[in-house]
């Protein structure tokens, strides 16, 4: 027997499923991890944290599967993407990753756009606009805040590519997660020598680009001996969890596009070619998928900002029952659509599409003594969606084709939340066989570099179906579509509130 591992290093933590060749889940298992914010804004975590996990999780699998070490043939990886890991001549880690969802880097961002010649130039050069999550502004942050920790880098590894380096000595990476470096020439695959020369970055610093299914290495002794595996088995390229997810989903073919609500919540599309926002509000990134592309929003609070709620705003519910977002679920659907006027902005940790602003905060917009408990958890529901719809109503514009959604992510768990969404997009929501997104996904591609499938494509028709459509609601959709109006307006008017608010914390 053949199998595969994927290995999907989150935000909050570590997801490892073992496969067989049909793509059977044998095993799987997880751990989470904190996340640090030493300032307002700052994001932070320790890679170390993320390869305890990967090994206890990989052991854990191996445990309970109880298959033989020699058949474990191939590992993917899928990763939190933007995160920077610096490392010094020997590896050692210089000081704790700034994470996608870290704020800290506004300034380096103009800085990039000036030294490229203009947003337009650096649009040209990586297909996207310098933003402060992505991975190029934080290498600029640290070079001007801390030049001593600087001068002691000599390789910027993402979070997945720091656990390649320690499973297989190598410093590699994938086409999809080197396109959230703003470093790579997303239309030519490589890194970009003209930005990295505009920003005086040495090529050296950086690891190797493959694509998603290719073979990167074989585990060290070391490594194979730690996690009771062979020297046989091979690492593929992987991908950054938002391609992952797509793989996980099946999203490999035009017309198909994932929603997806986890921490943050990002609207994923397949494109055959490459194709760009010129106002640099959609990322263009290359897919998982070998010579094709994708286009993606990204709402930075997601189902976070539910957990966010419930963490703090629900104590009571959690301390007296086992399943709160059950209870909160049965009272958001009680309430109408568009909870009798209350919206939510769920700009929690500020937002990156459309409105690329660090500043931006979440709100309850249009609260009356009417309102409830369940009417505020609808509204966090309807708000998400809404930011994501600002996503898809860019991707219109593009004219890019969107035949199919698929939900998925823990918000697709909720039939409430997948219909706010259906009613919302005014498309149906559908769900697929497999709801381990970004783990499933990297799992397929390792069964594709061990030879197992022709290509990631064969491998995502072969093991994923759709297996439920729960169509849009007429009068709901009606509604929501002019209520979409006002949430857009909503940031509009916010908008210099929230610069004013930012300033007064500064
Ligand atoms: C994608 C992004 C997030 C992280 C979260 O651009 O920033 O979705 O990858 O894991």
């Amino acid at each position: 027997m053949s199998c595969y591992l994927g290995v999907d290093i989150g935000t909050s933590g570590t997801k490892t499923l073992l496969i067989d060749a049909k793509g059977k889940i044998l095993a799987e298992a997880s751990k989470t991890y904190g996340l640090s914010h030493p300032k307002p804004l700052w994001s932070e975590q320790d890679p170390q944290d993320w390869w305890d996990a990967t090994v206890a999780t990989i052991r854990s699998v191996l445990r309970k599967s109880k298959v033989k070490k020699a058949e474990v043939k191939a590992i993917g990886l899928s990763g939190q993407m933007h995160g920077s890991v610096f490392l010094d001549k020997s590896d050692r880690v210089i000081r704790p990753a700034l994470l996608w969802n870290d704020q800290r880097t506004a300034s380096q961002c103009e800085k990039i756009e000036k030294l490229a010649g203009g947003r337009k130039k650096l649009i040209k050069m990586v297909a996207n606009p310098a933003l402060t999550g992505f991975t190029a502004p934080k290498i600029l942050w640290l070079r001007e805040n801390e030049p001593k920790n600087f001068a002691k880098c000599k390789k910027i590894l993402l979070p997945k590519d720091d656990v390649r380096r320690r499973l297989t000595g190598e410093y590699a990476t994938d086409v999809s997660d080197a396109s959230g470096m703003l470093l790579l020439d997303v239309k030519k695959r490589k890194w970009s020598k003209q930005l990295l020369g505009k920003l005086q970055l040495d090529e050296s610093l950086f690891a190797n680009v493959y694509e998603s299914e290719d073979v990167t290495g074989t585990l060290t002794a070391e490594a194979a001996k730690l996690l009771g595996l062979t020297t046989d088995c091979v690492v593929v390229g992987g991908a950054g969890d938002c391609a992952a997810n797509a793989l996980g989903t099946g999203v490999v073919n035009s017309g198909t596009l994932s929603t997806s609500v986890g921490t943050s919540s990002v609207m994923f599309v397949h494109s055959d070619e490459v194709k760009i926002d010129p106002a640099g509000r959609l990322h263009t990134f290359c897919h998982a998928v070998r010579g094709k592309w994708h286009m993606m929003g990204v709402t930075l609070t997601g189902g976070g900002a539910l957990n966010w709620f419930v963490e703090n705003l629900c104590q009571e519910l959690v301390a007296k029952t086992k399943d709160p977002f059950k209870v909160l679920n049965a009272e958001a659907a009680a309430v109408a659509p568009g909870c009798e006027g209350l919206f939510f902005l769920p700009y929690l940790a500020g937002e990156r599409t459309p409105h690329a602003d660090p500043d931006a905060r979440g709100c309850f917009v249009g609260l009356t003594l009417k309102h409830t408990r369940g009417h505020m958890v609808r509204a966090i529901m309807e708000g998400v969606m809404f930011a994501m719809r600002d996503s898809l109503a860019i991707m219109d514009e593009m004219g890019v084709p969107v035949k199919q959604m698929r939900a998925s992510g823990g918000g697709a768990k909720s039939p409430l939340w997948r219909q706010i969404q259906a009613d919302i997009f005014g498309h149906a929501a559908c769900t697929i066989n497999a709801e381990q997104g970004p783990a499933f996904g990297v799992a397929l591609l390792a069964a594709v570099g061990a030879g197992e499938y022709k290509n990631i494509t064969e491998a995502c028709k072969a093991n994923i179906k759709v297996v439920e459509k729960m169509p849009a609601n007429t009068k709901a959709k009606k509604d929501y579509n002019e209520r979409f109006g006002v949430f857009q307006e909503l940031y509009r008017s916010l908008k210099s509130d929230f610069k004013s608010i930012s300033n007064l914390d500064a």
